[in-house]
């Protein structure tokens, strides 16, 4: 019997203004996705801006369904938008923020396990990590420099 520790290291940064100058247009690109979210059930609208190495930057949001179950999150309406149209491209960097009509959303939110699972298929897919950024409406935003670092554990093709 043994014991594994997994850790997992994030960098805070304290306001979207201190980030690299890409990293911030990306976010800035998901401030706009999110406002344009389709979230009138929850209230809770999540923007998600992906760059690829061929300098595109690719937005998406929830889109919410009076079937509950039917609707999609940002980041997966984002990263499967990116796999059908550049299948071949390289996620670099993807940036969410996520903000609430009923309250305002001040700590970083990260995004939700299915979403995470959906991301790590591109990331082994490309065999290469991205970074991922996240923040609520305003405050601090988090990087994790791949997604693998915020899905210990994942399930990917080497178990099939
Ligand atoms: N949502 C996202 O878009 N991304 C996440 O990672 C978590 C949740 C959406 C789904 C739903 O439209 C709303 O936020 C409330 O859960």
């Amino acid at each position: 019997m043994k014991e594994v520790k997994i850790e997992s290291t994030f960098t805070v940064f304290d306001h979207i203004d201190e980030l690299p100058k890409d990293a911030a247009t990306l976010m800035h690109e998901a401030i706009t996705a999110r406002k344009k979210a389709y979230a009138p059930y929850s209230k809770f609208s999540v923007g998600a801006a992906i760059l690829l190495d061929n300098g595109k930057t690719i937005t998406g949001n929830n889109q919410e369904n009076a079937s509950y179950p039917s609707g999609l999150c940002a980041e997966r309406t984002a990263i499967y938008y990116t796999g059908a149209q550049y299948p071949d491209a390289k996620i670099l960097k993807m940036a969410i923020t996520a903000g609430s009509k009923t309250n305002q959303t001040i700590a970083p939110i990260p995004p939700c396990g299915a979403c995470r699972q959906a991301i790590a298929e591109y990331e082994v897919k490309q065999d290469a990590p991205m970074e991922i950024y996240f923040m609520g409406e305003t405050g601090k935003v988090v990087k994790s420099n791949s997604l693998a670092n915020l899905l210990p554990l994942a399930f990917d093709k080497s178990f099939l």
